[in-house]
């Protein structure tokens, strides 16, 4: 598959569900957003009718993401639906790792191949602040981090929204993880959404955290863990794991996007920011071919989002990631 400025897309990251069980500051209002009715979301024989289409036309990795995905029930069934596709090579999931330690074997048995972990940071109290629940919360997820460690996902990615005056005095407790366990954790740039201006004032660049960190600890660049993203990595030396930063503000990486999203409700979203989508529900259960409207999408694919920290005019109207899965 080409879109129309010649990029190669191979990558489908697949939101299941609109809901999370977090209630993290950047990402979802308190009272959470209005749900997509159940009667439109895709079903996962639908998710996978869309995948086997388009892994007919070139698609070769998925990532299953939210909301929280784990919050859609018997997600590891999407997963063997997923495995079966003729072409699909990879399976990873993104996940807040809440519910992740009683299922986290039968996902490895499924047929997810890596996970990403959301963790904005290491403090208890400070979890239950930033994602607006109990503190037990954070206990689970560092469950569910153990488990993935336990059941041999790797490599485990950690990701990390770095926000002023919120975690960001956490960069190097984060850094010293990776020292003694094969974390990679990935600082991510806060993106503005309509729903999260409140915190414009948060936004702290990689080229910034990158040079507080390297004034407490060497960093090496490095190549980095496999995988599709545009992070860029640095180690600190002899350490197991790596540190990576990721720019959407600082450092636009469009020119090199090699993924479209698929809403819940069964709109392929051609970029993460802007107002391109076009619906495959549709098509899907009016004749069972989305094959155009996957070309259609292809032909539509902006060049680049047009984020600016403190406006959400570049957001394409988006209240919150966690409608489209991040
Ligand atoms: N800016 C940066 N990252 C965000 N995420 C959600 N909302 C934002 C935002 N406004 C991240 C989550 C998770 C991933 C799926 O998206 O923290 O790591
Ligand atoms: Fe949920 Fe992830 Fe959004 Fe937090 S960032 S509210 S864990 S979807």
């Amino acid at each position: 598959m080409k879109d129309q400025f010649g990029r190669g897309i191979d990558y489908l990251r697949i939101s299941v569900t609109d809901k999370c069980n977090l209630r993290c500051t950047y990402c979802m209002p308190v009272e959470g957003l209005p749900w997509i009715p159940r009667a439109e979301l895709l079903s996962y024989e639908e998710v996978a009718e869309v995948v086997r289409q388009m892994a007919a036309l070139g698609l070769r990795r998925v990532r299953l993401t939210g909301g929280e995905p784990l919050v859609r029930r018997d997600l590891p069934d999407l997963v063997r639906q997923l495995r079966e596709v003729e072409g699909i090579e990879e399976i990873s999931l993104s996940t807040n790792a809440i519910l992740l330690d009683g299922v986290a074997d039968e996902l490895r048995d499924a047929g997810v191949d890596r996970l990403n972990i959301s963790l904005d940071t290491l403090r208890r109290e400070r979890f239950a602040e930033l994602a607006r629940r109990p503190e037990r919360s954070f206990d689970a997820t560092m469950a569910g981090i153990a488990a993935a460690e336990r059941v041999g996902f790797h490599p485990l990615k950690i990701n990390v929204v770095v926000m002023r005056g919120v975690n960001d005095d956490e960069l190097a407790d984060f850094a010293a993880r990776t020292r003694d366990r094969p974390w990679h954790v990935r600082f991510i740039e806060l993106m503005p959404t309509e729903g999260n201006l409140f915190l414009s004032d948060r936004y702290v660049s990689a080229d910034e955290l990158i040079g507080r960190l390297r004034a407490l600890t060497a960093l090496v660049p490095v190549q980095g863990p496999r995988g599709n993203g545009p992070a860029t990595y640095f180690e600190i030396p002899g350490a197991q794991g790596t540190v990576g930063v990721i720019t959407p503000l600082s450092h636009n990486y469009c020119s090199k996007c090699n993924r479209m999203r698929l809403t819940a409700d069964g709109r392929l979203r051609t970029c993460l920011f802007g107002t391109h989508e076009v619906d495959l529900k549709r098509p899907l259960r009016e004749t069972g071919d989305v094959g155009a409207a996957v070309r259609e999408a292809l032909a539509g694919k902006p060049e680049r989002h047009f984020l600016r920290i403190g406006t959400a005019g570049g957001s394409g109207g988006l209240s919150a990631l966690s409608q489209v899965g991040g």
